[in-house]
This record gives C-alpha cells, structure tokens and sequence, in this order.
C-alpha cells in the first residue's frame, strides 16, 4: 500500500536481527528461515450463475517443532503464498512466546468474499477444506478466523472435515460457533489480549489510560473490539478506518453507532455525520495521539512513513503491520511499539483454550477464560518488558529473544531427523 514490501522478507530480516542478538547456530537460524510445508490448491466452485469459478488457496505449516500448526484462514483478492509463509512463522514466534504447546501455521484463499453470495462461500469453504483436509486435524494443525473470515466460516470447515471423517471433530478449528463447541470469549480474544497488555505497558510508563487519546486502523473483529473496551474504560477513540477510509473526530468517536453501521457490511466512507472527517488511511496513520493499533493488515508503518508517527505507543493488533527499517526509526524516536506476537496473542491464547475445551468435552466460564489469558499474556509480556530493559533492545527483538530462544531449544533437544 504505502510502500510494497515482501512480508516474508520481513521475516528473514527480523529472524536475522534475533540470531545475531543471541548468537544463534547459523544453521538454526537457516532453518527457521525455511517453511516446513506449503500446500497450494486450486478450488473449483460453481457459481449461482451456472459459471465454474477457479480460486487459489494455501496452507502453510512453518514449524511444528513444539506441537502442532495453529493460526488463521484469510480470505482477500490479495493473499499470496509469502504473506501466508510470513504468518505461519509468526505463529510459531507467537505460540512460542506464549509457551503454548503449538506451532505456527496460517492459510488463505485469494478471493474477494463480498463478491460471493452465501451459497457461494459456503462452497468454497467446504472445498478448500477438502482440498487441504490431509495436512489439518486436532493433532497436526488447528484453522482458526482471520481476515474476512469468521465464525460461520469455522463451522462449514468443522462440518466438512468431520462428515470426512464420520464423527465430529469439533477440535479442528477454533473460533466456532459455541453451539458446537466455540469458547466463550474467542472472539473478543484479540481486543482482550491488546486491553490487558495495554494496561500493563501503561503502569510500566505511569500514563493514565483512561486519559489516552486511540487511533486505530482497522474497524473489523480486532479494530472494533479494542475500540470498544478502551471506549468504555474512558479512553477517546478519535480516529478509526476501514479499507474505505479514515474518520476523525478529535471529541471521540461514537464506536457504538459505528460499529452498528459495519456490522451491516457498509463502508465507513458512507456513514454520515457532519461532525466527523474523512481522512486517508496515511493520513490516519501519522495522526497525533497517544496509542496508535494498527488492526488491519501487513506493512501499514515503513520507513516512508515511521519518521511521522506521532504516538507514544504502536500497539500492534494485526501482524506485520510494521517493517524493520520502520522499527528502527521508531526506536530512536522512543516511540514503544508493542509487537504483534505479543500484543495480538490474545486471539490465540483462547484458541488454545478452546483447543483443549474440545478435547475435554468440558467448557470453562468466560471468568475464567479471561483469568487465564490475562495471566498467560501478562507473563509474556512482563518478560519482554524486563529482557528489552536488561539488553536495551526494542519490544520486539525482547520478544523474538524468548520465542526463538525456546525454539532453537525445542530444535536441539529434538535433534535433526534421522
Ligand atoms: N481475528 C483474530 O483473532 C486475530 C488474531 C490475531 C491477529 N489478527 C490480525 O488482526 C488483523 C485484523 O484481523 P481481523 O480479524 O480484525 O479482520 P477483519 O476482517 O475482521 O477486519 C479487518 C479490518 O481491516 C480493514 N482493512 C482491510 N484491508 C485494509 C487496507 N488495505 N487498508 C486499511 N484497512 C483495511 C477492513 O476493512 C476491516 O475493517 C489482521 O492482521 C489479522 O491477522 C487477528
């Protein structure tokens, strides 16, 4: 968008940064560099219209090393295979980080699915979950929401692996319906996760959240359920966007009447309000406040853009959204960027939780849900806080020191095969 960058570029500069940080075997760091497998299918689907439609999808598995591939499904007109290896690595840095007994995966399909009917889109989730039902399972790797993709999505693959198999299988994927078998809590994980690692990073600098000004880029599962909680805690949500637009409003946003308007698919660039601007999404970007969440998709901050930035905090609900050339920039400008394998890892905290709920036949209360994942990502993040003051390093590279470290870890006590 602003600046066209290779996500898994990204990657292989950011494992590059850690290796040398820790003086990691050459060697681990090529591995980790390197996808374990990458499926690519094609998906026929017959159209309403009596057409025969031919869509791209993949799957990746980046490591398993830990236990078995979990992350998301995107369904975008932009996906391609590097994105997805991209993810899938940072899964793996997440679970790790974490210490959940997962690896990394993701996947996605390149397809537009505003422009499908319901029909249709339940035809094409049913066929590329055929298509991939070999390298997914409760044991081998776990699907869970991701862009435009959701918890309807989760159950058509639910139901088609299991009628693949004769038995329901709810522990497939993550992020179901609770009907048959979702959590309680998964899908305000994410936004959950961002809150609490948001207060956190709050006492640590002595701000008040409740006085925080919040611009967020994104208005979807992430960028909505933050804007929410921060919106009730006190805080002003001054700016939001979707893929249509930024709107601002310096007073605060009304995130309710919003939210009510995304929710019945429109654009942002259609709500009206005459106290409200429209603004670019860069423009939204190098808005000045106090925390701004990047919660829409990959390389948003680059080195085009970071010497910009006019928050204190980059929180970073999506994954990827800032390049290393920008993490540079926003370092020496002292700007504390909260990286996504931390911030975001609420999403796949409860994933886990849901994981093991299914596996149980045995649900837990959102109480609880929200105790447990509050002290797993509290944890996390008060171990990154202290390595990144100890080394005088940035969040990120503090975070990817611990998550990398347990690979490399899991990698030498496992030994190469054969
Ligand atoms: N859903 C989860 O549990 C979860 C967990 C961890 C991380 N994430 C990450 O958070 C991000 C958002 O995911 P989501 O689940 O909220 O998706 P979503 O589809 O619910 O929402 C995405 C939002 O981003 C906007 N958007 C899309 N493309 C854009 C572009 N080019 N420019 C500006 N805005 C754009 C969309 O209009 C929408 O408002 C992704 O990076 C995803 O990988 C999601």
């Amino acid at each position: 968008m602003i600046d066209k960058i290779n996500p898994y570029d990204v990657v292989k500069t950011q494992i590059d940064i850690v290796a040398k940080e820790i003086g990691l075997d050459p060697n681990v760091t090529e591995y980790l560099k390197r996808i374990e497998r990458a499926l690519i299918v094609s998906i026929p689907i017959k159209m309403d219209n009596g057409s025969l439609q031919i869509f791209e999808g993949y799957r990746v598995h980046h490591s398993t090393v830990r236990g078995p591939g979990k992350g998301g499904m995107r369904y975008s007109p932009h996906v391609y295979l590097d994105e997805v290896k991209a993810l899938a690595t940072w899964m793996t840095w997440k679970t790790s980080l974490l210490n959940l007994p997962l690896g990394g995966a993701k996947g996605g399909v390149r397809v537009d699915p505003r422009e499908l009917s319901k029909k249709e889109l339940e035809r094409l989730t049913r066929r590329y979950t055929a298509e991939i039902i070999n390298v997914i399972g409760p044991d081998i790797d776990i699907p869970a929401p991701d862009v435009n993709t959701n918890a309807q999505i989760m159950a058509w693959m639910m139901d088609t692996y299991s009628m693949q198999k004769g038995r329901s299988i709810p522990g497939v994927v993550t992020g179901k319906p609770i009907e048959i078998g979702g959590s309680v809590g998964r899908q305000a994980a994410t936004g959950t996760g961002l809150f609490f690692v948001l207060q956190a990073l709050c006492e640590k600098l002595d701000l008040d959240l409740k006085h925080l000004k919040i611009v967020i880029q994104g208005f979807g599962n992430v960028g909505f359920t933050i804007a929410d909680l921060l919106n009730k805690h006190g805080c002003k949500v001054i700016a939001v966007s979707d893929v249509s637009t930024g709107i601002y409003y310096e007073n605060g946003l009304d995130i309710e009447k919003l939210a009510a308007w995304t929710k019945q698919g429109k654009y942002l660039k259609d709500f009206k309000d005459d106290n409200y601007t429209l603004i670019s999404n860069d423009e939204l970007l190098t808005s000045k406040c106090d925390v701004l969440i990047p919660a829409a998709i990959e390389n948003q901050i680059t080195r085009v853009n970071a010497d910009k930035i006019a928050s204190k905090i980059v929180l970073e609900g999506a994954n990827g959204p800032t390049t290393p050339d920008a993490d540079k920039i926003l370092f020496k400008k002292g700007i504390h960027v909260v990286p996504d394998i931390l911030a975001n890892s609420g999403g796949v905290c409860v994933s886990y939780f849901e994981y093991i709920q299914d596996i149980n036949s045995y649900f837990w209360k959102l109480d609880r849900i929200n105790e447990e994942l509050k002290r797993i990502i509290i944890e996390a993040f008060e171990e990154t806080f202290k390595i990144s003051k100890e080394r005088k390093i940035s969040l990120r590279t503090a975070a990817y020191v611990i998550a990398v470290s347990r690979i490399a870890k899991a990698i030498e006590l496992r030994g190469i095969f054969p």
